[in-house]
């Protein structure tokens, strides 16, 4: 066989979801059970470089400088496979990413990651860029990927089982609104139960499940509504519904999730007293510890302070709309 490299590099930015998606309709294909709407955000970044080598003999993995775990290298190679069978042939590949915000923090680095490889190995095995087919690509292997190939308002349908094609839309670019996120970690530390793990013991344990997928729609409905008509509060009250409603399926799985700290409760407060004082801060959260709040450009410097004071929040960030996925070939 003549010797033959073929390479690309991608980056992708994390997202945060407005309307939660939690639980699975179908677990071998990844497909939700829920609808999610996503903000794409320009703060937390991966790159990740994929090359397609006749001279290796397996594929190869590296996370920020490191050999990845087993665990980690086989998601990677689970994605890797179905692109070579979309593209027809059985190159192993090297593949290097590097995210530009802290992974040991505990913010979400698998929606940026798997978004940034999807782009990286389609565009390096010479498939061409079509945002829907990368989306579902991603998808497959997380599904709040599947957002983070769009920039800017990003909604995930919910599907049904073998909805192996179920993808992303967008539903409005990163100039629609111009608002902020305050991210306000408050514990070091990756999460304790992973999102995967955490939603299917919800789903086969928690008697909350049921009434989880029978609101969350409605959440979903309003928030899309919200970020069309660039209404705040209406956002913020259904996000924070939706934030809560699906920890509640978290605390009450067997056994229990509770991926609060005590500063993630301060912070919570944090955003309750700020709203008592008439500003319009709303709070978010993933399978994390952490609290996201969600607010409008001329309060953000007054959140961010606020939080900054908070007992247990040891650090915050500034993140605005962002992006969707780039490749350099
Ligand atoms: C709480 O997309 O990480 O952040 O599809 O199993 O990889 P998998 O799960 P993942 O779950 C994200 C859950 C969430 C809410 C959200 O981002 O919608």
């Amino acid at each position: 066989m003549t010797d033959r490299t073929m390479e690309a590099s991608a980056h992708a930015c994390a997202n945060i979801a407005l309307a939660k998606y939690w639980g699975k309709a179908d677990a071998k294909w990844n497909v939700p059970a829920v609808p999610s709407i996503s903000l794409t955000l320009d703060q937390l970044v991966t790159e990740t470089q994929v090359r397609f080598d006749s001279a290796l003999k397996d594929d190869v993995v590296r996370l920020d400088g490191r050999r990845a775990t087993a665990r980690e290298a086989q998601r990677v190679v689970a994605m890797l496979d179905r692109v070579r069978h979309e593209a027809r042939f059985r190159l192993r590949a090297k593949v290097t990413s590097h995210n530009r915000f802290p992974t040991a923090a505990g913010l979400a680095s698998s929606a940026s990651g798997f978004a940034a490889l999807a782009a990286a190995a389609s565009a390096a095995a010479g498939l061409p860029f079509n945002a829907r087919r990368l989306s579902a690509l991603a998808r497959a292997s997380s599904a709040s990927a599947a957002r983070s190939i769009y920039g800017g308002f990003v909604e995930l349908p919910a599907g049904g089982h073998g909805d192996s094609g179920l993808a992303a839309r967008p539903i409005a670019p990163p100039e629609h609104w111009n608002i902020r996120l305050v991210v306000a970690l408050t514990e070091p530390g990756p999460k304790k139960v992973g999102s995967t793990e955490g939603m299917e013991r919800s789903r086969k344990t928690s008697p909350y499940y049921q009434a989880w997928l029978k609101s969350a729609p409605t959440w979903s409905r309003k928030i899309k509504r919200a970020v069309k008509e660039r209404d705040l509060d209406m956002l913020g009250r259904a996000m924070e519904q939706s934030t809560f409603a699906f920890h509640c399926c978290a605390m009450t799985s067997v056994p229990p999730i509770l991926y609060w700290a005590p500063g993630t409760l301060a912070a919570l407060c944090c955003v309750r007293g700020l709203r008592e004082r008439g500003v319009g801060a709303w709070a978010t959260m993933d399978a994390g510890p952490h609290v996201k709040v969600l607010c409008a450009v001329g309060e953000a410097a007054r959140v961010r302070q606020a939080l900054d004071r908070t007992e247990g929040v040891t650090r915050t960030w500034l993140a605005r709309p962002g992006p969707g996925v780039e490749v350099h070939r």
